[in-house]
């Protein structure tokens, strides 16, 4: 059996793998829960994510907690998703600090309330050494709205005679996006067997493998996630290329 460097090295072990976490809602339905209940199982399954991610040797997770289109959702749910992210962030942040793991969260962060930013900013500020795991979170995250903001940017730029129009390319421009000190991810997964990228790193995203599985997120365990990796292990990656000999 592989190691997990040697997985890496073999390109059967993802580097990067990013979530769509999708199905709270139908798990708790299901079950004649109210939909806050499928949020809480959603926030064990990102324990065991982390978890597994850390475990099987991937460097970077990247979870989509919550999108800027999540802001037209009722009042009292955006509260209580509101109130699951503020006490994953209470609560857990000594655990990965203690598990060396580094967080990260991109999205707008002008939408949130004062208290997120800081445990927000806290969090960042704590695990910004660590050098394992790469957990980033999406929270009021929009990839329409990431690429018009780094356009902006760029522009503004231009503007005051930083960047010469011929500088602008591929690399340039993906080191304006939130994403810019993360490696683009190299398995995407969306649970719940809907099969949309729902405005999901729209840019990061062109060369991964798009993985949609039957799951509701809150049933997502360590097996989904070998087995996800298991099945990006038995794709070929070409990148535009031809098949290699
Ligand atoms: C999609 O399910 C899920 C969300 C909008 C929220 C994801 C949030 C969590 C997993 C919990 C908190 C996160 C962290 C990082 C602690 P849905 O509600 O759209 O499900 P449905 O499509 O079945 O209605």
């Amino acid at each position: 059996m592989l190691d997990a460097s040697a997985k890496q090295r073999f390109g059967a072990l993802p580097a990067h793998i990013a979530i769509i976490m999708d199905g709270n809602g139908r798990w708790a339905q299901s079950r004649g829960l109210p939909r806050i209940a499928g949020h809480r199982e959603g926030a064990e399954a990102v324990r065991r994510a982390v978890e597994g991610c850390r475990e099987m040797g991937v460097s970077y997770l990247t979870l989509f907690a919550f999108s800027s289109e999540n802001w037209k959702r009722p009042a009292s749910e955006v509260d209580d998703l509101m109130g699951l992210l503020r006490l994953y962030l209470r609560r857990e942040i000594n655990e990965l600090a203690r598990n060396g793991v580094r967080l990260k969260i991109i999205g707008d962060r002008s939408r949130l309330s004062n208290d997120i930013t800081d445990l927000i900013n806290q969090g960042e500020e704590r695990t910004r050494h660590n050098s394992g795991l790469t957990l980033t979170i999406a929270i009021s995250y929009g990839a329409q709205a990431e690429i018009v903001q780094a356009v902006r940017r760029i522009a503004a730029a231009h503007k005051r005679g930083e960047i010469e129009l011929e500088e602008i390319d591929e690399r340039l421009f993906s080191g304006y996006l939130y994403t810019s000190e993360l490696p683009d991810p190299d398995l995407l997964i969306r649970t719940s067997g809907e099969q949309r990228l729902s405005n999901f790193m729209l840019w990061q995203a062109a060369y991964a493998e798009l993985l949609f599985m039957d799951v509701f997120w809150p049933d997502f365990d360590k097996n989904c996630l070998q087995w996800a990796i298991d099945q990006f292990g038995a794709r070929e990656r070409r990148y535009g290329a031809t098949t290699s000999a």
